[in-house]
């Protein structure tokens, strides 16, 4: 029965039992995390991390079983590098389904109405349409929900990077006063007391157990799975862009002199470096402080995280805040409507003279032309990918 679920060691040496790595990095930041909301839980949950997590002998070849669940091989396309799996969360076909039902799981909120998916729409590119996200008490944030796909590659998450890895960032949403607003350890006793889950907790990690621990790994294993491309971008670069305009909104995309967009947007797969600037939306940045935020260093301030522009017909309203509903807003914006500030970004800084920003050598048409470019990249396969969708419909 077991063996059926679970990849035996390839050594073996008989009985032992597997301890979980837990890396310290991340260990540390779920525990100061923890800490500072809820002290007394934080301290369970450290020892609850601590405690054996697997520990399970095959019954038919003796074998101590190193990872359960059937290996995911995920087929990316030839230039894309080379996906960071963590050690300790091997993606299992298990482990994601499971993280797939976890992810449109409303039980995993305070009043039972609202899963992660309420926010991040499939149909959305995994983004919402709101400019700010609404909780389960009606109580809005302060930022617009983040699209998911390819997020395997980053290594901080949120706007400011205040969570470390996909395991560590499930835990905000559902603690969240704004949003899911319940305790993951209310959030796992809702979830053992199901008929269902105990057993895919049991196919995807031995243990019908359920702990914050593997309820993190399974939703991060499903994040991971959902990646999204798009051809026109690098090495196909312009390929199959089907007239004119769309080409010379390449080209602004790319000019220096015009758009100079791609250093940060970087064509890529992804179209992100997944790096953190201050693009210069805040005349006063350390009111907002972004990256600062989480590390203190001054030289951070106002940094937010670079978002890919994959699919931006659904990612709408743009940026952090949401403040701008149209992608002509945006390119205004980075003509003549970003701000100097001593932390902006030295790829914007250069198109500004005596602390103000210098119009570009762009013409009206060539802003269209980029604007044009900009919708191209789209990647429909990720709204309609029935594999990601709710798989209670
Ligand atoms: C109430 C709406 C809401 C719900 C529910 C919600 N999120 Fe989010 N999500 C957001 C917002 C808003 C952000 C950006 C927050 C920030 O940067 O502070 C975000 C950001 C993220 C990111 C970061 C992406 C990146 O590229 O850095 C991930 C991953 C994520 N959410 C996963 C989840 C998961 C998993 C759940 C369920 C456990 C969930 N979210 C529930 C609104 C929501
Ligand atoms: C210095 C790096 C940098 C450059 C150069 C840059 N961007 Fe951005 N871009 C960012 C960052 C960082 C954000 C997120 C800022 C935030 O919300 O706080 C962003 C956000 C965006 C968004 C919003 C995406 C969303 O889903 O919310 C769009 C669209 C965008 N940029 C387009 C462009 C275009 C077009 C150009 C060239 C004209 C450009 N960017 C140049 C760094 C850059």
């Amino acid at each position: 029965m077991l063996s059926n679920y679970c990849k035996v060691a390839a050594t073996n040496h008989g009985q032992y039992c597997i301890f979980t790595v837990i890396k310290l990095n991340s260990f540390y930041n779920c525990y100061k995390m923890l800490y500072k909301r809820q002290k007394l839980y934080g301290l369970l949950t450290i020892s609850a991390l601590l405690t054996i997590t697997s520990c399970v002998k095959d019954p038919d070849i003796g074998a101590p079983i190193m990872s359960c669940g059937t290996p995911y091989s995920i087929v990316l396309p030839a230039q894309t590098p080379p996906m960071p799996i963590p050690e300790d969360n091997p993606m299992t076909v298990e482990g994601i389904e499971l993280g797939r039902h976890l992810f449109y799981e409303k039980m995993l909120s305070g009043d039972n109405t609202l899963a992660c998916a309420g926010c991040h729409l499939q149909s959305e590119a995994f983004a919402d349409k709101n400019k700010f996200s609404i909780g389960i008490d009606g109580f809005i944030g302060s930022r617009g929900a983040m699209p998911i796909a390819n997020a395997a590659w980053a290594d901080k998450y949120f706007w400011d990077g205040k969570a470390n890895s996909l395991e560590e960032v499930v835990l905000f949403p559902i603690q969240s006063e704004v949003e899911m607003h319940e305790s993951v350890f209310k959030a796992i006793k809702k979830l053992q007391s199901t008929e269902q889950y105990p057993t895919m907790f049991y196919h995807a990690f031995c243990d019908s157990t359920i702990t914050v621990e593997n309820m993190a790994k399974a939703m991060a294993q499903f994040m991971r799975s959902i990646t999204s491309y798009n051809y026109r971008s690098l090495p196909n670069l312009g390929k199959d862009l089907r007239n004119s305009v769309q080409q010379r909104g390449l080209q602004v995309f790319q000019d220096e002199t015009k758009g100079d967009c791609f250093h940060c947007h970087t064509l890529t797969t992804f179209t992100t470096n997944f790096d953190f600037f201050n693009n210069g939306l805040n005349e006063d940045p350390s009111l907002n402080p972004g990256l600062a935020g989480q590390t203190g260093d001054p030289q951070d301030v106002g940094k937010f995280k670079t978002p890919s522009l994959l699919n931006l017909r659904h990612t709408a309203p743009y940026m952090h805040d949401g403040r701008f509903q149209t992608l002509r807003e945006v390119v205004d914006f980075y003509d003549t409507g970003f701000h100097v500030s001593p932390t902006l970004s030295l790829d914007l800084l250069k198109h500004t003279k005596d602390g103000k920003p210098v119009a570009r050598a762009w013409t009206e048409q060539d802003k269209r032309d980029l604007i044009a470019f900009l919708i191209t990249l789209n990647d429909d396969s990720l709204i309609n990918n029935p594999k990601w969708s709710d798989p209670n419909e």
